[in-house]
């Protein structure tokens, strides 16, 4: 069923005028980790009466809660301390933090034994995914956001905003906001000219590639692009998996660099360098960007370089090599047919190239943060641009507009132009949940 901009379709599936469509204080668009901690908080400011309840309601596009689902590798570990989790640093005493979890979950004494601040990621989505249940009511899952149009209301500003969603069933759902959070997280990032299709993917969706193939599989060999953690990782879980499978690992650098995770370094991540980051001159922001990319970026865990770099020795050792790096390199060339993908393998120093014939290409190239601008359409004229025609954003994660606009726009992600690398992870998702709520209250007749 479509719904005219004019009337709102309840979730009852009746329809209302658009002029009696209720107004929520905020409307999440995702429901991430980001949305998801501003879920809790908005939880908790209601039950211990610190503030007047605001209320606040999640459109997420996926049919349940998920946090990179396609990555959930047996193996992989979080790259954050779970002290940095939904809630504790901005509420120690929250009983939706990990520990929570770990009691609920009868595995706290085991956990507190395993001397880890790194616990694996599944068990994080199991966590995340418990906190979610807990806050389920106030979350539309299967409503993939389409568009947020604009409410005009005294002297013709922009008083509200109309959320529109489209829903499983492809009917669209409008609701009406004071203020639009938006969390759509990262896009996954191809080589220029490249696509995706069976045999040629990005790690972001491996898991469900690889269940595709099913359980008999047994591939010749995999090709994996790049050199970050997400790339280790499919090359580690490849080759393991697949015992009679040959893994190419294609490359720019000479070998796998180390993150940078280090205690002063690490303060990057902290509040504090965030309050620092705003307020620097844009070429110092840069510099901080370059400085401590290699906290995040184009880097591995330094026990999985260990563990990949034991594995194609012993190889080496055995005389039987699986494991191929091809370092200093590029695929210069890529041709799917019937029987597989021909890659063409470039040496950047010789400018040699070797054919490898492989069952599958896995781009682990990265990612990009998803821009909202698109969803606004006209309004995204009303957004001020910073002088890279990137949104300016104020320190309490508000997007600046013009004098036009009197509600609400806030984006958690997508801002490492104004609050630092920080912006697309965990580090901070609980303090800027405190942010965010803090500046709506504040706003809020
Ligand atoms: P996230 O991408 O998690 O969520 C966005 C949500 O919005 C999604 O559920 C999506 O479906 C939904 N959505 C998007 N557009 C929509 C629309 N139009 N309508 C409705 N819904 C929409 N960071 C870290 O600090 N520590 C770590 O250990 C890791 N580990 C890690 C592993 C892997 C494999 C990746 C790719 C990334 C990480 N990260 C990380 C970084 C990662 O960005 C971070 O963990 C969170 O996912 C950020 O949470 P968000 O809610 O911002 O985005
Ligand atoms: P990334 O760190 O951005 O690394 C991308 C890699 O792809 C880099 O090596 C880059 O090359 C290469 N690349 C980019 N574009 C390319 C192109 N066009 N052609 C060839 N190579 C190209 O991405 P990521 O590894 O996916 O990591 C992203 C985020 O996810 C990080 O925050 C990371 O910590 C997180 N992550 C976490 C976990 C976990 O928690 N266990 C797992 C995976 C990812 P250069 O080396 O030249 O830059």
């Amino acid at each position: 069923m479509t719904v005219t901009p004019h009337e709102t379709r309840h979730d009852e599936g009746t329809t209302v005028p658009a002029t009696d469509r209720p107004v929520h204080d905020l409307v999440g668009v995702g429901f991430g980790p980001a949305n998801l901690g501003l879920a809790i908080a908005l939880a908790e400011r209601g039950a211990d009466g610190s503030g007047p309840a605001l209320d606040g309601v999640f459109l997420e596009r996926q049919e349940a809660f998920g946090w990179h689902r396609g990555m959930l590798l047996e193996d992989a570990t979080m790259q954050v301390s779970f002290l940095k989790d939904l809630v504790t640093p901005r509420n120690p005493a929250s009983d939706y933090g990990f520990l929570s979890f770990l009691h609920h979950a009868g595995r706290l004494h085991d956990f507190i034994n395993h001397k880890t601040l790194f616990p694996l990621r599944r068990e994080f989505h199991d966590y995340l995914s418990w906190c979610a249940d807990r806050v389920a009511d106030r979350v539309r899952y299967g409503h993939e956001v389409v568009r947020v149009l604009p409410v005009r209301g005294a002297g013709d500003r922009v008083a509200h905003l109309d959320v529109v969603a489209r829903d499983a069933d492809g009917g669209e759902v409008v609701l009406r906001a004071r203020n639009v959070v938006f969390a759509p997280g990262l896009r996954p990032r191809m080589p220029e000219g490249t696509g995706m299709s069976d045999r040629v993917w990005h790690n972001e969706y491996l898991l469900d590639r690889l269940a595709e193939l099913g359980p008999e599989a047994s591939p010749h060999a995999f090709v994996v692009v790049g050199a970050g953690q997400s790339a280790a990782e499919v090359v580690e879980h490849l080759h393991r998996r697949f015992p009679a499978s040959h893994v190419h690992a294609v490359f720019s650098r000479y070998g796998y660099s180390p993150s940078d995770d280090s205690p002063f370094a690490n303060r990057i991540f902290d509040p504090e360098a965030v309050d620092a980051f705003h307020t620097a001159p844009p070429d110092v922001k840069r510099r901080l960007n370059g400085y401590h990319r290699n906290t995040n970026y184009s880097v591995v865990d330094p026990d999985l370089i260990d563990a990949l770099y034991r594995r194609h020795y012993a190889e080496k050792v055995e005389g039987v090599q699986r494991l191929h790096l091809h370092n200093t390199a590029r695929v210069a060339g890529l041709v799917e047919g019937p029987e597989g993908v021909a890659v063409a393998v470039e040496d950047l120093v010789t400018g040699k190239q070797t054919p490898v014939a492989a069952d599958h290409v896995v781009f682990a190239t990265g990612y990009h943060p998803a821009d909202p601008r698109p969803l606004l359409g006209d309004l995204a004229g009303l957004l001020v641009s910073t002088d890279d025609g990137l949104p300016a954003v104020e320190r309490d994660h508000r997007v600046v507009t013009g004098d036009d606009l009197t509600c609400g726009l806030y984006l958690q992600g997508g801002t490492e132009h104004t609050h630092g690398v920080s912006s697309s992870l965990l580090s901070n998702v609980a303090t800027r949940a405190a942010e965010i709520i803090d500046s709506i209250a504040a706003r809020t007749p």
